[in-house]
């Protein structure tokens, strides 16, 4: 009897227990960590619980941790040191009921105030056209998780100009022409807050003159006493240095020498060998002078053909 009462009773316990301990949070939304380090978050557009707070957990990736409990479905972490990553937990809470948990990891942005200011920026030619681009902040006390370095190159000959976005603190640059002056500008740009800008500094870049590139032979045609070679000489847009002359050595003794007309672009060299012996095998060495050298040489054997 007594065992039949009990059960009775703990049945209405339990069935009132569930009834009230029936609800459990959904997880917070949208959560987010601001500019101003201020993180946000949503409740679930279905969440029926009243929620009474949240825990805020916050754990930085250098064991420094920060606990807190809050009604607002916000709370001010401007404190949290920016440009370190640190994984954010929002738990609602419901009449005692711990619901389920959001997380975040991201960085706390770059303030608007931080100090955009370059204190170096330097370039070095380190070989041919590979140039070496490094630069500096002058205050890193915030870090640079959010920064940029807007880089503008202007072609002092042509005006032409190039924009890019850089991050770190470094760069190699292999596609400036030797002969050309470049005018570079280089600034800090905080992407958190729509892109402010720090001030600029500037640099020039010189690539000394170096040879051409060997010409390459794009066609032959070859007769009994007569070879036409067309040769094309290196992109004009990769070496402005001017191109003197084009060199074709022969074996036999006849040197030829072609000047070239260097002021824009740089059309393919055309030589016309005529009064050659039929059946006869010629060797030649072809090659480009600029005004930083002459280029590595080209063999070429060809033999003429039969007479008709
Ligand atoms: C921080 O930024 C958020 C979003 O822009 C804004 O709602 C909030 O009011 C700001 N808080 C402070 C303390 O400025
Ligand atoms: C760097 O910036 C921080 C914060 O703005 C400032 O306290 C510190 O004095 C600055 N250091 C230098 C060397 O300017
Ligand atoms: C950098 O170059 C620009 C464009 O030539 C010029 O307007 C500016 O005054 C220069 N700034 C410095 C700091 O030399
Ligand atoms: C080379 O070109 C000339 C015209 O300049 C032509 O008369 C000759 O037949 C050509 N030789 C060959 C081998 O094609
Ligand atoms: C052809 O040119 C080469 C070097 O450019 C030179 O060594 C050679 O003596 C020249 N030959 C003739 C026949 O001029
Ligand atoms: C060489 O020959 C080609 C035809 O094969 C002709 O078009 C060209 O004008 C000739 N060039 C010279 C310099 O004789």
């Amino acid at each position: 009897m007594f065992t039949r009462e009990f059960f009775l009773v703990f049945v209405v316990v339990l069935v009132l227990a569930t009834k009230t301990k029936a609800c459990v949070p959904l997880a917070v939304q949208d959560l987010r960590i601001h500019v101003n380090g201020t993180l946000t978050w949503t409740l679930d557009p279905d969440e029926t619980c009243t929620i009474d707070s949240f825990q805020v957990v916050v754990e930085g990736d250098r064991e420094d941790d920060y606990d807190t409990s809050v009604r607002s479905t916000y709370v001010d972490l401007s404190l949290l040191k920016t440009c370190e990553q640190w994984k954010f937990y929002v738990t609602p809470v419901s009449g005692g009921v711990v619901g389920h948990q959001t997380r975040l990891i991201d960085w706390i942005p770059l303030p608007p105030t931080a100090d955009l200011t370059l204190s170096y920026f330097t370039s070095t030619t380190l070989k041919r056209n590979d140039v070496l681009l490094e630069w500096g902040l002058r205050n890193y006390t915030h870090g640079d998780c959010t920064l940029q370095y807007r880089l503008v190159i202007t072609d002092m000959d042509t005006s032409m100009i190039r924009d890019f976005y850089l991050t770190g603190s470094s760069a190699h640059v292999d596609f400036l022409s030797p002969c050309v002056p470049y005018h570079l500008a280089l600034r800090a740009v905080n992407t958190a807050i729509g892109g402010i800008e720090g001030s600029v500094l500037n640099n020039t870049v010189n690539i000394p003159a170096y040879p051409e590139d060997p010409p390459e032979l794009r066609r032959i045609e070859v007769g009994a006493t007569g070879i036409n070679m067309t040769w094309r000489l290196e992109n004009y847009l990769l070496n402005r240095c001017p191109v003197e002359n084009f060199y074709l050595d022969a074996s036999i003794g006849m040197n030829f020498t072609v000047p070239i007309l260097d002021a824009a672009g740089r059309p393919p060299v055309q030589v016309n060998l005529s009064d050659l012996t039929p059946l006869n095998v010629y060797t030649f060495s072809a090659y480009v002078r600029n005004s930083g050298g002459v280029s590595p040489r080209v063999p070429v054997a060809v033999q003429t053909l039969e007479f008709d």
